[in-house]
């Protein structure tokens, strides 16, 4: 009787070599001598890997929705959720980061900045804030401006979610409001349909609980741009931002984003 497979076994694989330490754990190279550099790329590195499950989530979730199948979508979606909550938690760490510390390599970061992350945008277009300007910002590497271009060629998580209101419904939207080349806006019809749908969650408990769980995902994604700006003003102050933005001024304005506008709205028409 031959054994069971057990990871390691023989040494066909350890935990070094499935989780890529090799790699991994060689990627944090600080370029200035300041002690404080290596939390900061730590922190934009566990950022963008949790943003990397995010969007394995978000692509898993849209694609289920897009096929009638609500409940293991809603369950990607919650876990989006908490991943947001797990980086609005990982702030703390990085408040620990004083101006001056901060001021003691900012110099060698040069041009690079946030504003760069694909995977940020990728998110952002993927939940369905389109907006084709920033393409520009992934011109450094071809193939994250192609990821984004790509992206903007699907449905968003958004769209996927109104197809469905529409449709169990039996309503149709302007189709401005589902263009998928430009953010989403605030449209009177899909706020009517989605009010319906609260009105009578019991009769349509899978929307009504499809729209729970995208509020439940903005707020929590309002959270980490709160707390980003919070932590940008407190090192920063009004200083202009690395990637050539104006800084806390540019991120303030983008607490206004409203993902899913009528989800909010609808809540004072109840
Ligand atoms: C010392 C810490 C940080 C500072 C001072 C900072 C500062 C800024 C500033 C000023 C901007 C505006 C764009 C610019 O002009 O550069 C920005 C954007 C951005 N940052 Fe940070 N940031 C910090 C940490 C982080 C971390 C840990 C992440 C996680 C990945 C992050 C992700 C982003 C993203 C995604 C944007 C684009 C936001 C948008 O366009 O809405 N930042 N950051």
């Amino acid at each position: 009787m031959s054994a069971p497979d057990k990871p390691g076994a023989g040494g066909a694989q350890s935990y070094a070599d499935y989780l890529q330490f090799d790699r991994i754990l060689a990627a944090q190279r600080p370029i200035s001598n300041a002690h404080d550099e290596m939390l900061f790329i730590i922190q934009h590195q566990t950022s963008e890997l949790w943003m990397r499950l995010v969007l394995h989530e978000i692509a898993a979730a849209r694609e289920l929705l897009q096929h009638d199948d609500f409940r293991p979508a809603f369950k990607m979606l919650t876990r989006v959720a908490r991943i947001f909550d797990q980086l609005n938690s990982a702030w703390d760490v990085l408040r620990t980061l004083t101006p001056s510390e901060y001021e003691r390599f900012r110099g060698v970061l040069g041009g690079s900045s946030g504003l760069q992350s694909h995977q940020y945008r990728l998110i952002e277009f993927a939940l369905g804030n389109r907006n084709p300007g920033m393409l520009e910002r992934l011109d450094y590497r071809a193939e994250y401006r192609r990821m984004l271009e790509q992206e903007l060629a699907r449905p968003s998580l958004y769209h996927v979610a109104l197809q469905a209101l529409s449709s169990k419904l039996g309503v149709a939207f302007a189709g401005e409001s589902l263009r998928r080349d430009a953010p989403h806006r605030h449209d009177d019809a899909i706020a009517r349909a989605w009010t319906a749908v609260y009105r009578d969650p019991k009769r349509h408990w899978d929307l009504y609980e499809l729209a729970e769980k995208l509020v439940d995902l903005e707020d929590y994604f309002r959270r980490w741009r709160f707390n980003h700006v919070t932590t940008v003003e407190r090192i920063i102050g009004l200083k202009r931002g690395t990637g050539g933005t104006a800084g806390v001024p540019y991120l303030k304005r983008m607490l206004e984003v409203e993902l899913f506008p009528e989800l909010w709205r609808l809540r004072g028409d109840l």
